[in-house]
């Protein structure tokens, strides 16, 4: 059976104060829910190694939000994938559309970064998806395609295996719109249709996962779609019990196949 993958991503919130209390509640639950369900936290990365401390020895991974073009240097601010993979750090989130709106990142940058992630033996967790007025214009699986084409072409057929594709429509996100279930099942559709052209890899090897407005009462309807592989979280993640409830939906869904 396939397990889902559900990402808690943070983004730029959090205190100490609510991340111990929010980690206290998921470690009492967490055992009976990850062993069907994969479970990833992405926290702020001033407070990644307080998260490892909390989920290590435990079904629970830890996702970095970001990391620099650079291993190393004099890049003031920066955090290197090496300096993540050494604190404990097993996923790192790329190409996310608040990183390419508010921070300028291109294909180019998202996919230098893919490679260092890749080069360190760590999972990408590769953000792509369409504006609203992309959408408008029936350019999704276009820009969907440029989108991963930008890593084929640097790495190969075989580029994103090991890899986690997260499926973000942007006008999604933080918006309280959520896509349509049935659309996304398409979408996911075509883009492992679209991977498949390339790599001989099996379906059942890709990973697609959902992020866009996702909460406890709409998870159900993407999770039960047969290409959606789990859930990118953003601001539902956010409460201890709202995050817990999508897990146990999640957990449900495949108690039942
Ligand atoms: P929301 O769940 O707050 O819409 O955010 C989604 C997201 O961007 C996850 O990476």
């Amino acid at each position: 059976m396939k397990k889902k993958i559900i990402v808690a991503n943070w983004k730029l919130n959090g205190s100490i104060k609510s991340i111990s209390y929010f980690l206290s509640f998921l470690k009492s639950k967490i055992p009976l829910y990850s062993r069907k369900n994969i479970i990833i936290i992405a926290p702020p990365t001033v407070f990644l190694e307080r998260v490892y401390k909390n989920i290590r020895n435990t079904n629970v991974f830890l996702s970095a939000q970001n990391i620099d073009v650079n291993i190393n240097g004099a890049f003031t601010g920066e955090n290197s994938v090496l300096m993540m993979k050494d604190i404990g750090v097993q996923y790192v989130i790329l190409g996310h559309s608040e990183r390419r709106l508010f921070h300028y990142e291109n294909d180019e940058i998202i996919t230098k970064k893919f490679g260092l992630v890749k080069k360190l033996n760590l999972v990408p967790i590769l953000c792509i998806g369409e504006t609203e007025i992309e959408k408008k214009s029936n350019q999704t699986k276009k820009i969907l395609k440029k989108q991963l084409k930008s890593i084929l072409t640097v790495f190969g057929e075989t580029a994103f295996r090991n890899t986690i594709i997260a499926y973000e429509p942007i006008w999604a996100i933080g918006t309280g719109v959520s896509a349509n279930p049935d659309d996304v099942q398409l979408i996911h559709q075509f883009i492992k249709n679209y991977i498949k052209k390339y790599d001989t890899i099996s379906a059942e090897k890709l990973i697609v996962q959902y992020g866009g407005s996702v909460n406890s009462l709409n998870a159900e309807n993407f999770l039960k779609k047969v290409d959606i592989d789990g859930l990118l979280v953003g601001s539902a993640s956010l409460k201890h019990e709202e995050f817990l409830k999508i897990i146990e939906i999640s957990d449900n869904i495949l108690q039942k196949k």
